[in-house]
């Protein structure tokens, strides 16, 4: 089993960030330190991360800077002598790609290409001590594209990738695919299924409803709302990390889902009920803000995943059922509303009225 010593998480100021920053101080016997580095877009917020700032401030530190940025990145490789990289820096939102591309081209895969250049000069360093070095890229199910009523990605299941942001992530993919296959880079992929739970963004399917379904805000639903994802609990998605950057096989791909595909529509329907109980009301008062608006442009159909590899080689199994993990998760915003204050700022708010209000 590989123990890494000082691990540099990238975007780790986003949602999946953060919680695997929560997750390896707080829920497992990781005894090494963290440096997390993030340019803190729209996206990153150190509010997700204060009490592990307050708590362990001796393993646990900030660097604000952007993954393209080469003499920065060399910088944090040689203060912090990393072992092991986690790349979660991303734009992550597909309608955001959509309008617009460059930002996912810029970080996704120009980021990604400085990044694994950088590490493979220090690799090539600490490869003449022996020491263990692990580059470990996350990724998306959605480099696959788009399945039909059945069938399921596999690890070596064809790229398709459909919108910017798919693209951009299937373009990095194969970047850590080709350091490994040239240069020996020693590097592992997973790609997720959607993930949910606490520090998400309110722009993704679940925050947005919740925060919507609370407010008795339209609950906008793009085309017939029959499209399918996956879902997977975040803690869950930390948890297969982790057993992959200890024991995972050099070079290899693993996926990670949830096995657990809903519709939208029918997710929203949930919401509006577990809320609805929260709060006394009727659920059908909820419902009728389902609101249809226009689709989004090459929106992909379903995504599903196979992760039988990660179980029956590294033994990951998910510890949250759907139910509870909802819970949890709604529990979580409602109880969170400064959180959410304080990311409704300016640039914030005229995004929202661009995309998604009077839909
Ligand atoms: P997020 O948008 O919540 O967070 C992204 C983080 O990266 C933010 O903190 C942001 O400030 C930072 N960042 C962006 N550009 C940067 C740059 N140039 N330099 C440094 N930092 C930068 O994203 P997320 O949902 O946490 O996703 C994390 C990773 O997981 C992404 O690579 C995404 O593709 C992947 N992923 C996400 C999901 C999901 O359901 N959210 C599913 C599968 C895979
Ligand atoms: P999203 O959370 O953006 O994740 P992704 O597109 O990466 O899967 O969206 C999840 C699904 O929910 C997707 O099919 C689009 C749909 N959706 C809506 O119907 N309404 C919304 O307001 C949002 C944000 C998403």
């Amino acid at each position: 089993m590989r123990n890494f010593k000082n691990i540099l998480v990238t975007g780790g100021a986003g949602f999946i960030g953060s919680n695997f920053i929560h997750y390896l101080f707080e829920k497992t016997s990781f005894k090494g330190n963290i440096i997390n580095v993030d340019k803190l877009t729209y996206a990153g917020n150190l509010n997700n991360l204060k009490n592990i700032e307050d708590k362990l401030g001796n393993r646990y530190f900030f660097e604000h800077i952007d993954i393209c940025d080469k003499e920065g990145i060399d910088k944090i490789f040689q203060d912090h002598s990393i072992d092991c990289v986690v790349h979660f820096a991303a734009e992550s939102h597909v309608d955001r790609s959509i309008l617009g591309p460059k930002e996912f081209i810029d970080t996704n895969i120009l980021g990604t290409f400085n990044l694994l250049e950088v590490a493979r000069k220090y690799w090539l360093n600490d490869n003449k001590s022996g020491k263990d070095f692990l580059f470990h890229h996350i990724s998306t199910d959605e480099v696959f594209g788009s399945l039909g009523e059945t069938g399921y990605f596999y690890e070596d299941t064809a790229y398709d990738p459909r919108s910017p942001y798919s693209a951009s992530k299937a373009s990095s993919d194969h970047l850590v695919k080709a350091y490994y296959h040239t240069y020996g880079l020693p590097i592992t992929i997973s790609n997720s299924t959607n993930n949910y739970g606490a520090y998400q963004f309110p722009e993704k399917l679940l925050p947005v409803m919740i925060g919507n379904i609370v407010n008795e805000k339209k609950l906008p639903v793009y085309g017939d709302g029959k499209n399918i994802r996956d879902w997977l609990f975040v803690e869950d998605h930390c948890s297969a990390i982790l057993k992959i950057i200890q024991k995972g096989t050099i070079g290899e791909t693993y996926n990670v889902g949830g096995e657990n595909e809903w519709t939208n529509i029918d997710l929203i329907n949930v919401l509006c009920e577990k809320i609805a109980k929260i709060k006394n009301k009727n659920a059908e008062h909820y419902k009728e803000l389902i609101t249809f608006v226009k689709d989004r442009s090459g929106h992909d159909r379903r995504y599903a995943i196979n992760c039988d590899k990660l179980k029956n080689e590294l033994g990951w199994k998910q510890s949250v059922n759907f139910s509870e993990g909802l819970d949890l998760t709604i529990d979580w915003y409602l109880n969170n509303q400064k959180w959410i204050d304080d990311i409704k700022n300016e640039s914030y708010r005229d995004w929202i009225k661009a995309n998604y209000e009077n839909r």
